[in-house]
């Protein structure tokens, strides 16, 4: 369970410089790790774009995102001295939620799979590496 004084609240424009930061902090870094991707992430479904404060401080984030097809989950990330507390599953467990009842029946993460623990996380959630497709991806520049 989360512990007490943190708060599980949505993504606000006045936090995108924390949310970098803790990206940089916490995860491998991704393209899209910048202000302008947050801040078009932001006008659509914040309440899939779920941060966890402890007190002032930012300490995980995940990103929720529905297509009408599937539920998918991007950029889950809690700060190294969080982890093993339960926030990581509490943060899906939401997201899951939510995608549920705007719903979505499946849901498929982006797994990266050089971070530690990170394949023993999504099987612990319930996620199983899909044997029949792998990610093919493309820049549009
Ligand atoms: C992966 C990550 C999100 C897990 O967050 P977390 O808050 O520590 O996870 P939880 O405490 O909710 O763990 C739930 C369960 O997942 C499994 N798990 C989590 N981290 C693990 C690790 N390092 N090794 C083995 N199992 C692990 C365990 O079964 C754990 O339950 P337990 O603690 O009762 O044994 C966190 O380690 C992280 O931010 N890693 C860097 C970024 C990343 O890998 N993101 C996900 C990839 S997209």
């Amino acid at each position: 369970m989360v512990r007490d004084g943190m708060e599980l609240r949505p993504c606000r424009d006045e936090d995108i410089e924390a949310v970098l930061s803790l990206w940089a902090r916490s995860t491998a870094p991704r393209a899209s790790d910048t202000a302008e991707a947050i801040a078009l992430r932001l006008e659509r479904d914040r309440e899939l774009f779920i941060l966890a404060w402890d007190g002032l401080k930012l300490v995980a984030s995940v990103i929720g995102g529905w297509d009408g097809w599937r539920g998918n989950i991007y950029r889950l990330a809690v700060e190294p001295e969080y982890r093993r507390m339960g926030l990581g599953r509490q943060l899906v467990e939401l997201v899951e939620l939510r995608l549920r009842a705007m719903g979505a029946r499946r849901m498929t993460a982006l797994v990266l799979i050089d971070e530690p623990g990170a394949t023993e996380f999504w099987g612990s959630a319930g996620y199983a590496h899909d044997p029949d497709t792998e990610r093919y991806a493309k820049d549009l520049g």
